[in-house]
């Protein structure tokens, strides 16, 4: 029986860092409003960097650090919900660009919660036999989709990518239990990058730039996203027999820090136990997890035999949560 364990880290970020003073130069906000209504402070903004970049910055990172040569990469996953082309996958070019040649190649998309996706997808070909080890990445541009003349949104979101490497162990450990979701009645609530019909028969009415904008009921996002992640992590550490004491770090997806204290408290658990981050990226999408474990490995944080939950909500409307013991 194999299990997939996490072997490297590895995160990736623009150059360029926006603070909210910069923000309200742009459109009509202020830091306060910012960080009252969200915890965040500043994000990393694309400036010449794409998805691909990011992504493969943080591919080097997970190499140097897993002492893996590229060629002995046999699957590279990533999950995004701003490619950079829909169709050659991003996976496919950061394989070129690491010399991952042996790499089968897959993009999965589940908005924020795809990292937790691609990770189960990655467990799945680990468990089965398939390979003894996958890059499971995440890189999102959702500055591409923001209308920076919209408060509401173009305020919320940040730039990056993160990743690990999974590998195959005969070890009791690694990705313990999980639980994915969607409630695709909610997918009008939380979108972006709208594809118009463009053929010689079109007849539907035209799209503009704006359809491609992200669009967001920002409080139906909120009541999802505390009560699915709660109800999400009970039912993982119930089906894992594991109680909340013995989880050492929560790592949610950074949208919103009100999110994750709600959250904290109608799970009657100490905020200290939830990793933030979100004041200095902003919301990075499915990039938020991956991004936060390289920064919480880098500082030590994580040691063998520690048991954390990782838990992503957002468009579709999906949810996904893994327990994973490192
Ligand atoms: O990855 C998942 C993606 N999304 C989320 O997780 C989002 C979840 N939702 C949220 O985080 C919150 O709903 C927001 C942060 C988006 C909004 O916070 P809110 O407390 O729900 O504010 P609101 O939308 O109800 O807006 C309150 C006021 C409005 O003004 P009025 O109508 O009360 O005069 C907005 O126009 O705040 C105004 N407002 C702003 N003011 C200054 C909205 N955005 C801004 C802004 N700066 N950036």
């Amino acid at each position: 029986m194999y299990n997939a364990k996490i072997t490297a880290f590895g995160a990736c970020v623009p150059k360029l860092e926006v603070t909210n003073f910069d923000l309200e130069k742009i459109v009509d906000t202020s830091d306060e409003w910012i960080s009252q209504r969200t915890g965040i402070k500043a994000r990393r903004i694309v400036t010449d960097e794409t998805g691909t970049d990011l992504a493969t910055g943080a591919a080097k990172q997970i190499l140097e650090m897993s002492g893996k040569a590229p060629e002995d990469i046999e699957m590279i996953l990533l999950s995004t919900c701003s490619p950079d082309y829909l169709t050659p996958n991003i996976a496919c070019m950061v394989q070129n660009n690491i010399g991952a040649v042996n790499a089968a190649c897959l993009d999965v998309s589940a908005a924020c919660a795809g990292f937790v996706f691609a990770m189960s997808v990655a467990e799945k070909f680990i468990k089965a036999g398939t390979y003894k080890n996958v890059m499971v990445l995440a890189t999102e541009v959702i500055s591409k989709f923001a209308n920076w003349e919209d408060r509401s949104t173009c305020v919320l979101f940040g730039d990056g990518a993160g990743g690990v490497l999974l590998e195959r162990t005969e070890e009791n450990t690694g990705v313990l239990c999980e639980e994915l979701g969607a409630k695709g009645s909610g997918w009008e609530v939380l979108g972006n990058g709208h594809m118009p019909i463009n053929n010689a028969f079109n007849n539907a009415k035209p799209l503009t730039e704006a359809d491609t904008y992200v669009f967001m009921d920002g409080r139906e996002v909120f009541k999802f996203a505390t009560s699915k992640l709660k109800e999400s992590i009970n039912n993982v550490l119930e089906k894992a027999n594991v109680s909340k004491d013995e989880i050492k770090y929560f790592v949610p997806h950074q949208a919103n820090t009100r999110i994750i204290e709600v959250v904290a408290k109608k799970l009657k658990v100490d905020l200290d136990k939830f990793y933030l981050n979100i004041d200095r990226y902003g919301n990075t999408s499915s990039a938020s997890i991956p991004i936060a474990l390289e920064e919480m490995k880098s500082k030590g944080l994580l040691e063998k035999g520690d048991k954390i939950v990782i838990s992503g909500f957002g468009g579709g409307l999906a949810w996904g949560t893994m327990l994973i013991e490192i």
